[in-house]
C-alpha cells in the first residue's frame, strides 16, 4: 500500500523538509522538497555557530513543511510516517528536527522514525535518474565524514575505511579559509581552482600508499598553510588559483585511488558517491574517467541533493520501512545521537 513519508533534516546548517511516496518494492518517489540554507548567516563567523543554527531551524521548519505539503497538494493528515535526522550532527540542531517531528506525529497519531544522516546521503542516488543497484561501494564525502563502505542492501553497511583526522570536506573548507575564501569553502575553492594549475604546487597525498582504505587530510591543510605563508605580502591571483587547484588535485587523487582500491578488493563493479564533496566537478570528471577504464558504473545523487536535504531523510526512512528493516513506532520519547557510527549497528 502506498504511504506518505515526511522527512525533516536539521543536523547542521540546512533545514530540509520533503515528502516521499513509497509503494512497496519500487524506489520511493519524491513528491516535493524544500530547503533553507543558513550559509549566509554563518558566513560572517567563518563557520557554523551551533546556537544560531538551532534557532534558525526552529524558525524555518514549520513554514518549510507547509510549503512542501502545498507543493505536493497534500494535507498534513495524509502523512503516514514522520521521519527525522536522529544523528550524527549538532545536538541542539538535531533536537529541533526531532522535537518537531515527534510533536507533529503525536498530534497526528502517526508513527515516527529517526534516520541516520549518512544513510540518507548513501541512499540519495536512488532518487536520481540513474539509480544504483545493490551491492555497491559507497564513497561518503561530507563536511564531517570521509568513509568507504560496502553496501549490500538497505541497512547492510560495512565500513571499509575512513579518515583518521579531517574529513575531505573539512580539508576543502580549511584550505579555502587559508586562501582567504569565504564559508563554506568547498565550492569557493573549486571555483578558484578552475583558473589554476593543479601541478603548480607539490602537496602531500597522505596515506595514498598505506595499503589500507583509510584517509588522512590534516597534513594537507598544514602543507597548504606553509605554502600560503610564503605568499605573505601580496599573493597574485594566479598563485592563489594555482594553490587552490593543487589542493583540490591532492584531495581528489586520494579519494579516487582509495575508491578504486575498495572496488578492486571487493570485486564490486558499482560505486556510489554521496555527500557534499560529491558535488565537486573535478572529482566527478576524474572519477568517471577512472571508473570507465575499469568497467565500473558510478552513481551520484542529483547535484541539488548532494548536500544536506530533507529528501534523503524521507527516502532513507521509506526504504528502511519498505525493506522491512525497521517499523516506525508511535513512541514520541525521542533522543538524538550527535555521534553515531554507520555500520553494522544499522543491520537488519
Ligand atoms: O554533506 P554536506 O552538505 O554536509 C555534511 O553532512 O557535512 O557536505 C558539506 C561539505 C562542506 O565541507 C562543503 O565545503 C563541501 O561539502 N562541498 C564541496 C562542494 N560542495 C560542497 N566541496 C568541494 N567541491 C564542491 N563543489
Ligand atoms: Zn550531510
Amino acid at each position: 500500500m502506498a504511504s506518505l513519508v515526511l522527512g525533516i533534516e536539521s543536523s547542521c546548517d540546512e533545514t530540509g523538509v520533503a515528502l516521499v511516496k513509497s509503494a512497496g518494492q519500487a524506489v520511493p518517489q519524491l513528491l516535493a522538497h524544500a530547503l533553507h540554507t543558513q550559509m549566509a548567516m554563518h558566513a560572517d563567523y567563518g563557520g557554523v555557530v551551533p546556537e544560531l543554527a538551532s534557532r534558525d531551524h526552529i524558525r524555518r521548519v514549520l513554514p518549510l513543511t507547509e510549503d512542501v505539503l502545498q507543493q505536493a497538494e497534500q494535507a498534513l493528515e495524509n502523512v503516514d510516517v514522520v521521519a527525522y535526522t536522529r544523528g550524527p550532527g549538532l545536538a541542539g540542531a538535531l533536537l529541533v528536527g526531532a522535537g518537531v517531528a515527534c510533536a507533529l506525529a503525536a498530534a497526528l497519531g502517526k508513527p515516527v522514525l529517526g534516520v541516520h544522516h549518512l544513510e540518507g546521503h548513501l541512499l540519495s542516488p536512488f532518487l536520481s535518474a540513474d539509480p544504483p543497484e545493490f551491492p555497491f561501494i559507497a564513497l561518503l564525502v561530507s563536511g564531517g565524514h570521509t568513509q568507504l563502505m560496502r553496501v549490500d542492501g538497505v541497512g547492510r553497511y560495512s565500513l571499509l575505511g575512513e579518515t583518521i583526522d579531517d574529513a575531505a570536506g573539512e580539508a576543502f573548507d580549511k584550505s579555502a579559509k587559508l586562501l582567504g575564501l569565504g564559508y563554506p569553502g568547498g565550492p569557493a575553492l573549486a571555483r578558484l581552482a578552475e583558473f589554476g594549475d593543479p601541478t603548480a604546487y607539490k602537496l602531500p597525498r597522505p596515506l595514498l600508499h598505506s595499503g589500507d582504505l583509510d584517509f588522512s587530510f590534516a597534513g594537507l591543510k598544514t602543507a597548504v598553510l606553509t605554502q600560503a605563508k610564503k605568499f605573505e605580502g601580496a599573493p597574485c591571483d594566479q598563485m592563489r588559483a594555482d594553490l587552490a587547484a593543487s589542493t583540490q588535485a591532492a584531495i581528489v587523487e586520494v579519494l579516487i585511488k582509495k575508491s578504486i582500491k575498495a572496488l578492486e578488493q571487493t570485486g564490486l563493479k558499482r560505486l556510489v558517491v554521496a555527500g557534499g564533496v560529491g558535488a565537486n566537478a573535478a572529482l566527478r570528471e576524474q572519477l568517471n574517467e577512472a571508473c570507465a577504464k575499469r568497467g565500473v558504473r558510478v552513481h551520484y545523487p542529483e547535484l541539488h541533493l548532494c548536500t544536506d536535504n530533507g529528501a534523503m531523510i524521507a527516502l532513507a526512512a521509506a526504504m528502511r520501512i519498505d525493506a522491512g528493516v525497521e517499523t516506525p513506532q508511535a513512541n514520541y520519547a525521542f533522543d538524538v545521537k550527535p555521534r553515531w557510527p554507520l555500520d553494522f549497528s544499522l543491520l537488519a
